[in-house]
């Protein structure tokens, strides 16, 4: 795409030599993206692998006999600024899973914008996302750039179900969203079980504890521009680690796993981007979410002490991140301790014997209530975040008309939109409103 003028759309006018670039795909979460694009891509599709072992590639294609498409491999090490150089002049779209981001990922920012490449990641490390839109946000939505960083389980199905019962609400009735809650359900398959996190999951909870200097953990409204009413923003949106039982869902609920105090600045974050297209989340809008236990506990006593003992970590977490240092080396002590490493993770057999949802409850401005839901399949973390991302990069090769309001650092309902629902559901997950 993007070498020389983009045009109107945003669609590149100069050839690069691929459309897409996967970097990370031998990793826990990037063999599924592999396997998604190799199984689902034509022949003649242009598009590579990257990383620092050629070796391992080879042998995760060879090791995959049932692809329509075979990628290019390219050498690139994060930590080489003329590999990553060279990496992003030669692609119209790169998909970065080689996280966590924190340490090396500034580059990738600078880089994208420089040569015109549109830019997915599914990275969680809220300081480094704020960081990156302080400093080129503005330079690559002028360059018609989109960098998309919360692409992956967390936060594309929360992002994008937030905004169909919006623009519901909007559509059918003319009234604007007050709240806005999703409860999340994990549910067993039977089959292989298996539920490790993964090396670079920890690695971005180190990063999160090392580096977030500016207590974005704790601050909802860390990925907004500074603003007088901010403080409202916050309060509104303020996660309060509690385990509680939903009536809603007639289950006791905890905080979102893994990473509860990621959607919240996300969706935040596209409220605040779409209203300049025109969409109006409403002036008072607040968004929470939580998950249900039943994948941790099968009584109801299991699950409450389930929620309690999530909410009790995510206390914890926010205290130290808040407070002293110290205390925050405690957490990473304990991290290390567990002994995973970057590459461990769940085994593959076990990925398709967990699905996900995703009820939403919302009310509007006039007290009206709406429900939708998402329906996933395969593990949310490592397979459903796969495919998504997967899906994604291809949206963003593809020379659709853009709004403005999708350059830029941005997010997954300002970049992608309702447009994206189709290619969502060929990524396993499937969104609809529901009656009552
Ligand atoms: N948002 C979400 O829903 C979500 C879900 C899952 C994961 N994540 C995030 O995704 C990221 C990756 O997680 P993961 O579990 O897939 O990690 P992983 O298994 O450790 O994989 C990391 C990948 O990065 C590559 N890599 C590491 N150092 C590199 C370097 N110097 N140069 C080039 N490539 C390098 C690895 O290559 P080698 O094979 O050569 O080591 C591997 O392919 C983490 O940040 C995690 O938090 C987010």
């Amino acid at each position: 795409m993007l070498v020389g003028d983009a045009n109107q759309r945003g669609v590149v006018q100069l050839l690069k030599t691929y459309r897409l670039v996967v970097l990370g795909a031998t990793g826990v979460t990037g063999q599924n993206t592999f396997r998604h694009l190799a199984e689902h891509l034509p022949a003649d599709f242009s598009w590579a692998i990257a990383g620092r072992n050629p070796d391992k590639m080879k042998k995760l294609v060879s090791d995959f006999p049932d692809r329509n498409s075979t990628p290019a491999y390219i050498p690139a090490d994060i930590v080489d600024r003329d590999s990553v150089d060279a990496l992003i002049k030669n692609c119209d779209v790169l998909i970065h899973l080689a996280g966590p981001y924190a340490t090396h990922g500034e580059l990738f920012f600078e880089k994208c914008i420089e040569h015109r490449t549109h830019y997915v990641d599914i990275g969680g490390e809220t300081f480094f996302i704020k960081r990156m839109i302080e400093k080129y946000h503005q330079a690559a939505s002028e360059k018609k750039v989109i960098l998309l960083p919360t692409a992956g389980y967390e936060s594309v199905p929360f992002d994008l179900l937030t905004l169909l019962a919006i623009t519901h609400l909007e559509g059918a009735y003319q009234e604007h969203c007050e709240k806005i809650k999703i409860v999340t359900s994990f549910h067993r398959l039977g089959g292989v079980r298996d539920n490790r996190i993964s090396g670079g999951s920890i690695g971005t909870m180190r990063n999160i504890l090392a580096g977030d200097d500016c207590n974005a953990f704790n601050d909802m409204a860390c990925l907004l521009p500074p603003k007088a009413d901010n403080g409202r923003v916050r309060d509104r949106n303020k996660i309060r680690y509690a385990a509680r039982y939903d009536e809603d869902v007639q289950a006791f609920t905890g905080p979102l796993q893994p990473a509860p105090f990621l959607n919240v600045p996300v969706v935040l974050r596209s409220a605040h981007l779409l209203s300049q297209a025109g969409i109006d989340y409403g002036a008072n809008f607040s968004y929470s979410d939580s998950m249900t236990m039943e994948f941790y506990a099968d009584s109801p006593e299991g699950q409450q002490r389930a929620a309690k003992r999530s909410a009790r970590i995510n206390r914890i977490t926010s205290i130290a991140l808040a407070g002293p240092r110290p205390l925050r080396g405690l957490i990473r002590r304990r991290l290390d301790s567990l002994g995973v490493e970057p590459g461990d993770g769940p085994s593959q057999e076990s990925l398709p014997f967990v699905d996900y949802t995703l009820r939403l409850f919302g009310e509007s401005d006039r007290g009206r209530s709406i429900r939708a839901q998402a329906r996933a399949k395969g593990h949310p973390g490592y397979l459903s975040t796969s495919k998504i991302v997967a899906e994604v990069g291809l949206f963003l090769a593809e020379e659709n008309t853009r709004p403005p309001v999708s350059f830029g650092v941005v997010t997954p309902a300002t970049a992608l939109g309702l447009e994206f629902l189709p290619r969502l559901e060929r990524a396993g997950v499937k969104m609809e409103m529901c009656d009552y």
